[in-house]
């Protein structure tokens, strides 16, 4: 894997998390980091006027860090930098590359999707998110914090820059444009105007399921957020029938669908429920409080990389419908981590059930891992697996 990077005077090691990655083609950063950084860090220097205070920069949807060791590594000190991330991965890649730099934390304060953005930012770096609503709750909170002296420096993959990509930026910050393709990717330059009436948004969504009046609630970043993905439906049909008082780990919780529903069957047991997005996890609180507010006080409601915060041997099932992809690069090895995690936090005796796309090599990877895995239901997309820790 490449971890050398360097720009000019900075020169950095990084690291993707998790460590230890099966794909060692992978690197932290892509062409579109490099292309932010250089038109950002020129002005830096121009744009520091007053040395005793620092300048607020703010950078959205840093993958890895590279942008956060970068900034600190240039401006030594003359900079705060807010870091808007909606992944608990996302920070601890860019915790530990600062880190292995030697860069301090002093000027770097991490924020999560739903905080207040800090105003007037004199500096915006932004690395463009995948998903479109999630673009469109950014560029409208941003508009609420800009002023007319910020500068905004933004680039993506040139196929990732639509004409609604555009038009997003358009409505919510002011007139704007693209450059020519450069290294596979493309520069937007976007000037904000304070006096352009902006569209409303209604995020968070809400939806109900099928056949009865439950909502489900949905901030801008979950997954399936506006409509039930077709392995969980799969998976909402073949919910374990759990005992009194169990603690069952909702593990990649999403908007909390499963959970609702397993509460519903139980009303007696002990929901954890966990995501690494921080807009999946509010949706599932928002969602269990809207629907089950008598039940709110038995659940627990966790931001976590995995189950890396829960004790070994403390819950008697994990559910599980396993993400397939890790921002947009297509991978098990989350899912091969959840399952290692699953093992070591259930009781002897507790198990494991999860929904996945019949492809997938999971039935091998759980059998080896538990010693044994029985295959529940299948439909011609999906199979329920579980398996039971023995030992
Ligand atoms: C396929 S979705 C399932 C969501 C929901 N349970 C459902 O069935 O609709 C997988 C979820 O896993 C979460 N996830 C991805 N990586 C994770 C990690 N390292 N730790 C915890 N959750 C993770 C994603 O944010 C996503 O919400």
């Amino acid at each position: 894997m490449k971890t050398q990077f360097t720009l000019g005077a900075v020169q950095l090691t990084l690291h993707r998390w998790p460590l230890n990655q099966p794909n060692h083609s992978l690197q932290a950063w892509d062409a579109a980091d490099e292309l932010i950084l250089e038109h950002a860090l020129p002005l830096l220097s121009l744009q520091h006027t007053e040395p005793a205070t620092p300048l607020p920069v703010l950078v959205l949807n840093d993958a890895f860090g590279v942008l956060a060791c970068a900034l600190s590594a240039s401006a030594q000190g003359t900079i705060l930098q807010y870091s808007v991330q909606d992944s608990v991965l996302a920070q601890l890649a860019c915790r530990h590359n600062l880190a292995q730099n030697h860069l301090s934390e002093r000027d770097y304060k991490a924020l999560t999707s739903l905080d207040a953005l800090p105003d007037a930012p004199q500096l915006v770096l932004m690395k463009l998110p995948a998903n479109h609503s999630y673009l469109a709750f950014q560029l409208a909170a941003l508009s609420k914090v800009l002023s007319v002296n910020s500068k905004l420096v933004i680039a993506a993959k040139a196929k990732d820059i639509t004409r609604n990509v555009l038009a997003l930026f358009e409505q919510f910050i002011g007139p704007t444009e693209a450059s020519l393709t450069i290294k596979k990717c493309r520069y937007i330059s976007t000037t904000f105007d304070a006096t352009l009436v902006r569209p409303e948004l209604n995020f968070p969504l809400r939806w109900s399921l099928d056949d009865d009046n439950k909502t489900l609630v949905n901030h801008a970043n979950v997954f399936a957020r506006e409509k039930l993905d077709i392995g969980a439906r799969f998976f909402l049909q073949n919910l374990p029938t759990v005992a009194s008082g169990s603690t069952v780990i909702d593990l990649g919780c999403g908007n909390g669908v499963l959970s609702l529903q397993l509460l519903t069957q139980q009303p007696t047991c002990q929901l954890i429920l966990v995501d690494e997005s921080y807009m999946a996890v509010a949706s599932a609180k928002a969602t269990i409080e809207e629907n089950m507010p008598q039940y709110v006080a038995q659940c627990r409601f966790i931001a976590d990389d995995c189950l890396t915060q829960q004790s070994s041997d403390s819950a008697d099932w994990v559910i599980c419908n396993p993400p397939f992809h890790q921002q947009a690069t297509v991978t098990t090895h989350i899912a091969t981590q959840m399952f290692k995690d699953a093992k070591r936090v259930l009781k002897t005796g507790g198990r494991l059930r999860i929904v996945a796309n019949r492809h997938l090599p999971y039935r091998l990877q759980l059998e080896k891992l538990f010693g044994h895995c029985q295959q529940l239901a299948a439909n011609p997309k999906f199979v329920i697996l579980e398996s039971i820790k023995r030992s």
